[in-house]
């Protein structure tokens, strides 16, 4: 570090969580089945989300902690499954009970609510009585949630996101089990997209008439795509991944419209959206006030078509850690190995710089102003003898990220907070509580939440503040001077 980067007064400085990840309690107070929990339930061999971090039942906990840290925001999901539990669209008042609480004691202790209305869990009962994503109907059941939660908590949240990366959904529907009911893929995801979209559109313009002084954005898992080499036809490889995994979505969520390359794209494939009169108007009404980014790594990509023997050796990343699987698009990009940045255990690229390289294009393109709502290092993690977890590692990552995004800022980015993933350890997508995020670690392992679940007795889920927490304590109280 040559010296320290400065950050504005009234940054927001958290960490950030998501319902299905986080709560546990799937079956308490009226809660019904989303689609995530039986894909968590079926898909992974880890434990499941009945538990998770115990959040459910130790929100005040959890709370005291963070204004212990110094935290200054906080981002978490509403569970829709909580809030409207059956299709006879009732609120179910327990939910909204759970919400209620958890929000006055957020602000109670001064630190500002960021909302996700959707991070996955879409209510079975929407999946199976109205089609779920294939489907217009939920549309309007969407709105309807959305609705409830504006009129219900938009007197206190006044940050709202509308759906959690949804270009990540449509990329891996079969792992996030969006693509169910789906038979082609391929053209379906076009289908489905087009739905989220509605149902975004119908969430910013619900925000802005219900919730006064409330903003709201779409929320785009960004993963930088680097070009391999200097060799120009891996430039166009990195453009072509960019746009197939991020660039679509956030210019859809930017311009209110799709871009003419995905209108090309649908084009020269003969693949129909499903794109109805007065869709597109709705689209373009809906005017995103900022982005929330969540960005961990970045990706490499080449040009597909190189020779076999270069390939191979690209794709194996080491001997000892056996071959990383890279998605090869034909024709269009192949992402590969990164030479140049170390990986974490669970083969993610360690990549400080990809947090400015984010901020600085989401910038350029947009202009809008962006909070970050993850970031993160997971790790395998143990307590020591002493009981204590030293994660070095994960202070060194944030810290490097940290000031990668202060040198956004004095690159004339406009920033306004910091949310890595996550407070508590919690589920993480397909690895179970092994894959720690946590500044806050949760005394039970995955056989340990597996017992419990079978012996149907909760365990204490004790809370243990790691290193991290303390770094980041000093960091958040001196409004990122002392790092
Ligand atoms: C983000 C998701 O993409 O990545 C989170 O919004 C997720 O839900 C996080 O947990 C980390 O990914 P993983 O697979 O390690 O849990």
């Amino acid at each position: 570090y040559d010296h320290d980067p400065k950050f504005p007064e009234g940054f927001l400085w958290g960490a950030s969580s998501a319902a299905w990840q986080v709560e546990g309690a799937t079956d308490a107070d009226g809660r019904t089945p989303a689609i995530i929990d039986l894909n968590s339930q079926t898909k992974v061999p880890f434990a499941d989300n009945s538990i998770a971090a115990d959040h459910y039942h130790h929100a005040h906990e959890d709370v005291e902690l963070m204004a212990e840290c110094g935290f200054t925001s906080y981002r978490f999901s509403l569970a829709w499954p909580r809030i409207i539990p059956h299709s006879d669209g009732k609120v179910n008042e327990a939910g909204i009970a759970f919400y209620n609480e958890l929000i006055d004691d957020l602000v109670a202790h001064n630190i500002t609510p960021i909302v996700t209305l959707y991070h996955y869990d879409m209510p079975v009962w929407v999946d199976e009585e109205l089609g779920g994503w294939k489907s217009r109907k939920t549309v309007d059941a969407f709105e309807h949630y959305a609705r409830v939660c504006f009129e219900r908590f938009g007197d206190r949240v006044k940050y709202w996101l509308a759906i959690n990366e949804q270009n990540m959904q449509i990329c891996y529907g079969d792992w996030l089990g969006v693509d169910k009911g789906c038979d082609d893929w391929f053209r379906d995801k076009w289908r489905v997209n087009h739905i989220m979209n509605l149902c975004h559109a119908k969430a910013v313009n619900a925000c802005h008439e219900l919730v006064p002084g409330g903003k709201i954005g779409p929320v785009p898992g960004m993963v930088p795509i680097y070009p391999f080499s200097s060799e120009p036809m891996d430039q166009i490889a990195a453009m072509n991944a960019e746009e197939f995994t991020e660039k679509i979505w956030n210019d859809t969520d930017a311009y209110g419209e799709y871009s003419t390359f995905l209108k090309n794209y649908w084009k020269n494939n003969d693949i129909d959206p499903g794109i109805e009169p007065g869709d597109e108007e709705l689209m373009k009404s809906a005017k995103i006030d900022f982005i929330a980014v969540n960005c961990y790594r970045s990706n490499t990509a080449r040009w597909a078509a190189a020779n076999a023997a270069a390939q191979a050796q690209l794709m194996n990343k080491t001997g000892e850690k056996g071959k990383l699987i890279f998605p090869t698009v034909p024709g269009q990009y192949q992402l590969c190995y990164n030479p140049y940045v170390p990986y974490t255990d669970w083969d993610w690229e360690i990549d400080p710089v990809s947090m400015r390289y984010v901020m600085r294009y989401l910038w350029d393109h947009y202009h809008l102003p962006m909070v970050v709502t993850e970031n993160g290092f997971g790790a395998h993690e143990h307590k020591d003898e002493n009981g204590e977890v030293h994660d070095q590692y994960r202070i060194d990552f944030l810290r490097d990220t940290v000031y990668q995004l202060g040198l956004a800022i004095e690159d004339g980015v406009e920033i306004f907070g910091y949310n890595p993933w996550s407070f508590t350890d919690l589920l993480s997508t397909g690895n179970g509580i092994e894959k720690r995020y946590g500044l806050v670690y949760i005394d039970a392992t995955d056989d340990e939440l597996n017992e419990a679940k079978a012996a149907g007795v909760l365990p204490p889920m004790k809370r243990i503040k790691k290193d991290s927490f303390h770094w980041y304590s000093k960091l958040i109280k001196s409004n990122g001077a002392e790092w």
